[in-house]
């Protein structure tokens, strides 16, 4: 139900927050689940006067950064010692579906730069294949959608739908300044992760295919 599942973000809110340790250079995710983690992280930074520096993976994460007094800085400045991040499906081999909230894009580039990721699910978040509940979100440059559509067609899309907005009017316009399609395939295999990332106008995938990460549940 959707109070366990929050109970349960919660809980491994704070099983993350125990990994905090004074100096650390620390990438922070996006999504609810992550909220939790950045907020139980502050309070054991203030408790604790320990000394942390975030780096966001999102505007919103900046904001709530800067609303609890957390110092932020970037790839460009400094390299994460470890990152924490959610997902909305996590297969039996760890591979990941991401980018419900748009942010995929910048959560996979804080990926990529640290060597020690966590991502944080509650149970609801575990699939038997990547798909199963989810579709694929796709970053897209808007000059490119019809040719990445024509595409993905190729490629057994089942199903594409542009994501709208929810409170305006119009697609959603990620922070780069691009569209998401959200992408239904008939099934995934794991070539899939690049073989979407090279279609022309193609900015990246909510496809997180043998990263190297730690999964962190209750
Ligand atoms: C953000 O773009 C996503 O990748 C999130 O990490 C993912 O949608 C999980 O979100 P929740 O923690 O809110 O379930």
């Amino acid at each position: 139900s959707e109070i366990s599942n929050l109970e349960a973000k919660q809980k491994v809110a704070r099983k993350m927050a125990e990994r905090v340790k004074d100096g650390d250079v620390i990438g922070i995710g996006s999504g609810s689940t992550s909220f939790l983690a950045l907020q139980e992280i502050s309070k054991k930074v203030k408790q604790e006067q320990l000394n942390v520096l975030a780096i966001p993976t999102s505007h919103e994460v900046s904001l709530t950064c800067s609303i609890l007094g957390m110092p932020t800085s970037t790839l460009l400045n400094a390299r994460p010692d470890w990152a924490f991040d959610g997902a909305d499906e996590v297969d039996p081999q760890k591979s990941l579906i991401k980018g419900r909230g748009g942010a995929m894009f910048a959560e996979k580039i804080v990926m990529k730069s640290c060597e020690e990721n966590y991502i944080l699910v509650d149970p609801s978040k575990f699939v038997t294949y990547l798909g199963e509940k989810f579709a694929v979100p796709i970053e897209v440059d808007p000059r490119a959608v019809n040719l990445v559509e024509t595409e993905l067609a190729r490629l057994h899309a089942t199903d594409i739908s542009l994501r709208m907005a929810v409170s305006k009017d119009g697609p959603v316009i990620t922070e780069t300044g691009n569209l998401i399609l959200d992408v239904r395939f008939k099934e995934i295999p794991t070539s899939f992760e690049k073989e979407i990332k090279a279609i022309p106008g193609v900015i990246e995938t909510g496809l997180f295919i043998g990263y190297p990460i730690e999964v962190l549940s209750t």
